[in-house]
């Protein structure tokens, strides 16, 4: 270690008339010392204050997201029940019609069926409203990660150019889940993986189990799984935005896939993780094993 010394000095005339230099040096070893210890709190401080802000700003994000989901679900709550009575009415007055025209002419009876049909269809977008933007909560029984992948996946159809790359888990993935919600974000997932590829590409799925960093019980294993695509992958100007509600870059989408597949895997004590470049995109979600 150097010892450190600040040096003053002046020039002056004695009484001879010469002219002499003085010079003060003064130990500053412990004053360098305490300057490069605050140096280094400070930065400490510093990572410890970004820290922070980003956990707030997730916290905030996540609040939003919650908020906007809650209102979702309401609305379309509403707006269900209030359509589902005028339907009901219509569907009793063409089972009245229909008694009373029995002997009608054909094409009567086929306007009739086409009312009946539409009112069916209405009552099938209502219920779909109502699922889109609702969140039971987590009814966890104990699954198998694998038989979830091949559930969700028997429930979509892949198209004829894609190409299905899977790989289950070789020793049992068991979760507390709730096994319907499960399977949502996975077709959520791979129906987005799908859309980002078109005609062509490469769907994998694999699962497998990781030592990632848990707060509680750290000696448990956690279930990963990747969905992963051969699309056009995530650009920089989207990418922040893909687990808004509502937001979306799809001419048909609703925009509430990824925020219902985050909020339901965090339900979950659970995380997900994207990586995408121009060769395409992965989500990987993590749920602790049992
Ligand atoms: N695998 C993927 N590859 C490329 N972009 C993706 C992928 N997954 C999601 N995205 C982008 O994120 C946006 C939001 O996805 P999200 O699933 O929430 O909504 P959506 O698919 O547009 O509509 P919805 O799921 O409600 O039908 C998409 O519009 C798309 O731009
Ligand atoms: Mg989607």
């Amino acid at each position: 270690d150097y010892i450190w010394f600040e040096i003053k000095g002046k020039t002056f005339t004695d009484h001879d008339g010469e002219t002499k230099a003085l010079l003060i040096s003064r130990d500053i070893s412990q004053r360098k010392k305490l300057q490069e210890k605050l140096l280094s709190i400070n930065e400490k401080l510093e990572e410890k204050v970004q820290e922070r802000t980003s956990e707030l700003k997730e916290t905030q994000e996540r609040l939003i997201r919650q908020e906007k989901l809650a209102a979702l679900g309401k609305l379309s709550g509403s707006v269900s029940h209030d359509l589902r009575n005028p339907l009901n009415v219509i569907n009793s007055s063409i089972f009245f019609l229909k008694m009373k025209l029995a002997d009608a002419s054909e094409k009567i009876k086929k306007h009739l069926g086409i009312i009946e049909n539409e009112v069916h269809a209405a009552k099938r977008i209502i219920e779909d409203l109502l699922d889109s933007a609702r969140i039971e909560k987590p009814a966890f029984t104990k699954i198998n990660a694998n038989d979830i992948i091949k559930e969700s996946l028997q429930a979509i159809e892949i198209p004829p150019g894609i190409k299905l790359k899977k790989t289950l888990c070789p020793s049992p993935c068991i979760a507390m889940a709730d096994k319907v919600q499960m399977r949502r974000v996975l077709v959520n997932l791979i129906i987005n993986a799908i859309d980002a590829m078109g005609e062509s590409g490469t769907l994998e799925v694999h699962c497998r189990l990781v030592d990632a960093k848990r707060v509680v019980e750290s000696n448990k294993k956690t279930i990963a799984i990747d969905i992963s695509d051969t699309g056009h992958g995530i650009g920089d100007e989207v990418l922040p935005h893909i687990f808004e509600p509502l937001y979306t870059t799809k001419k048909k989408g609703l925009g509430l896939g990824l925020p219902i597949v985050q909020e339901i895997v965090e339900r979950h004590g659970g995380e997900i993780k994207v990586f995408t470049n121009q060769q395409g995109t992965k989500f990987t979600v993590l749920i602790p094993s049992k």
